[in-house]
């Protein structure tokens, strides 16, 4: 059994001007990242490496229009290395372009196991979910099938994470909630998956503590305190990343999916929604083992009884970031059987992660609970 891949190597530099001196942009890098990167972070360094802007080709979360773009965009060049700078759109995009040929993006989905890495990728994020930048998985909103599909390779792992929280310095409320409570949906998922291990569990669990702890604080102190946190939640949403690299994201990411595709919710955000009634659905059927596990550490994290995690962790999270029903964002209830049947038609690949195995109706059941 496989029991953590480590692939990246993970650096980390304390301020922005010394990853910038120890990266050393040369003329053959390509640097992709967003405007607000640039602006904030930097705009008063010289170097001659191309540059180029997430938003230049879309907005928004990575759908295969944007992404056959900057494929493009790439192939124009000679560059040895992307070095990759933003949240898990600009890291996500960067790793198929690290793995981009002649190929179009649809052909690497079919083709993938024989994709190659083309380019050394550095990942870089700026802000604290994805994990992104030690995983090896992107994902892409396909637009003709409407729903959104992880691209997955051992060629597309970044060769370095690259880790600076001042780069975090100003991240909106807004994406911090979303992406830190995505890397807490990252640890937990991880945590129940059948293949966690207990290296993994080491990383989830970690991650679990620093995220919950965080969180207790921001509410207890106040916004203010946040800035001295960012640290923390960057290493928790990496220690998430380790995680989830070779215990894999569940259900609650797959039934995220057709939602979150359909009504642009973005991806931290399609998960808080899920998050909960999955966890619930388990309980339910099978209240043992990893679950408990799981629950006997929010128990202690959260100060309540076993049988009220839930509660207490959807109030805590809901003062973070206050959470909506799928009814709220437009979502009419004949489409939950729609969502049920995409799921098990196109995220069996998460689905084999699940803690309890999933049928339709039971996917159905944990859709209409959360309505
Ligand atoms: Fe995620």
């Amino acid at each position: 059994m496989e029991e953590i891949i480590f692939k990246p190597q993970i650096i980390e530099y304390d301020s922005c001007s010394e990853f910038i001196a120890a990266t050393q942009f040369k003329v053959d890098d390509l640097i992709f990242t967003s405007q607000s990167v640039y602006e904030n972070f930097l705009k008063n360094y010289e170097f001659e490496s191309k540059i180029i802007f997430q938003r230049q080709y879309g907005s928004g979360e990575p759908n295969d229009e944007m992404v056959s773009k900057i494929m493009a965009e790439v192939r124009k060049g000679d560059y040895k290395r992307i070095i990759a700078i933003g949240g898990g759109t600009v890291l996500d995009i960067a790793k198929i372009l690290s793995v981009t040929d002649d190929r179009s993006l649809d052909e690497l989905y079919e083709q993938i196991d024989t994709v190659k890495c083309q380019r050394t990728l550095l990942a870089v994020p700026t802000t604290c979910g994805t994990g992104s930048e030690v995983t090896n998985i992107a994902v892409v909103n396909r637009l003709r099938l409407g729903t959104k599909m992880g691209l997955v390779s051992p060629e597309m792992f970044p060769a370095q994470a690259i880790l600076v929280p001042e780069l975090l310095n100003g991240l909106p409320k807004y994406v911090f909630a979303t992406s830190s409570i995505d890397a807490l949906v990252h640890a937990t998922e991880s945590a129940v998956s059948p293949k966690a291990t207990e290296f993994t569990r080491l990383f989830s669990y970690a991650a679990i503590r620093k995220i919950i702890n965080g969180f207790q604080r921001i509410v207890a102190e106040g916004e203010q305190v946040m800035p001295s946190l960012m640290k923390d939640f960057l290493i928790a949403s990496t220690f998430a990343g380790l995680a989830f690299g070779t215990a894999g994201c569940g259900p609650v990411h797959a039934m995220s999916y057709p939602f979150g595709g359909t009504y642009h919710v973005a991806h931290g955000e399609s998960n808080f929604v899920i998050f909960t009634g999955v966890l619930k659905h388990y309980v339910e059927k099978d209240n043992s083992g990893a679950v408990v596990d799981l629950n006997h550490l929010l128990s202690e994290l959260l100060n309540c009884p076993i049988e009220d995690v839930y509660i207490a962790l959807d109030s805590l999270l809901d003062q973070i970031l206050p959470k909506q029903s799928m009814k709220e964002y437009g979502v009419q209830e004949v489409e939950l059987s729609e969502f049920a049947k995409n799921v098990i038609q196109e995220q069996q690949r998460l689905l084999g992660n699940s803690f309890y195995p999933l049928d339709e109706a039971q996917v159905l059941k944990i859709y209409q609970s959360i309505y």
